[in-house]
């Protein structure tokens, strides 16, 4: 007979929501410093006025690093309610600078175009072809053409699980055939890079970084 007690962790609001509430940085794997790659990418590509969308954000310093830079139009995309006080906290008066919404990123509709859609180890946690379609869906309602889309996942060598959920792992082509799989857009890899990234408590992590332009 089942065992109808056994609680199979899954990738819900609850879950964050108890991690954030319940963790320092310092005790959660995917924290980084602020000189990330995807800093550097933005830097590169994004206009200060471009609208750049942090989906599943968390309690990264990205946004809070692109304020400092100049960009005007940044909104925060998490579930956690938990994480997106603390780091609104954390800014005080600059918060009311960002837009944040807690909500499910699936069901966000930001009601104007993104020029940039940033996800940094996110999407890897959409393990079921339908909830792949549902991101992609969301994706592509939001991104203009001609925006960017700027991912980091788990690489193919990487860990196959993050905060205690299955993850899917990626290299640079195989995002490239989830992107090609939705029909009629057309996705132009930019930038491409394997990143190490290195846990607080030093575990390395290789990370798969894309940056690809809407045709
Ligand atoms: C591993 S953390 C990464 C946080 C951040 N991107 C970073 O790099 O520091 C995954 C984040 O995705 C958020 N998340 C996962 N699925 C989500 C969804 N469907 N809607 C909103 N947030 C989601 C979680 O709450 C959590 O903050």
């Amino acid at each position: 007979m089942a065992d109808d007690n056994r609680r199979v962790p899954s990738n819900n609001q609850a879950h964050w929501d108890a991690r954030y509430a319940n963790s320092a940085d310092a005790g959660l794997s995917w924290s980084e410093g602020p000189d990330s790659l995807s800093l550097k990418w933005i830097l590169e590509v994004a206009p200060e006025a471009s609208s750049i969308v942090d989906v599943g954000a968390g309690r990264s310093t990205l946004l809070p690093t692109l304020l400092t830079r100049g960009y005007t139009q940044l909104t925060h995309v998490d579930w956690s309610e938990s994480a997106s006080l603390s780091l609104q906290r954390s800014l005080g008066y600059r918060a009311t600078r960002i837009k944040w919404v807690v909500d499910d990123l699936l069901e966000w509709q930001p009601g104007h175009p993104i020029d940039l859609w940033h996800d940094r180890a996110v999407f890897h946690f959409q393990v079921d072809l339908e909830s792949i379609n549902s991101y992609l869906e969301a994706l592509h309602r939001n991104v203009r053409q001609g925006g960017y889309f700027l991912i980091a996942t788990f690489h193919l060598d990487g860990p196959k699980e993050c905060s205690g959920l299955p993850v899917k792992r990626y290299c640079e082509n195989s995002i490239l055939a989830v992107l090609g799989s939705y029909s009629g857009v057309n996705w132009i890899a930019v930038r491409s890079a394997i990143w190490k990234h290195v846990s607080p408590d030093g575990i390395e992590q290789n990370f798969q970084y894309l940056l690809a332009k809407r045709g």
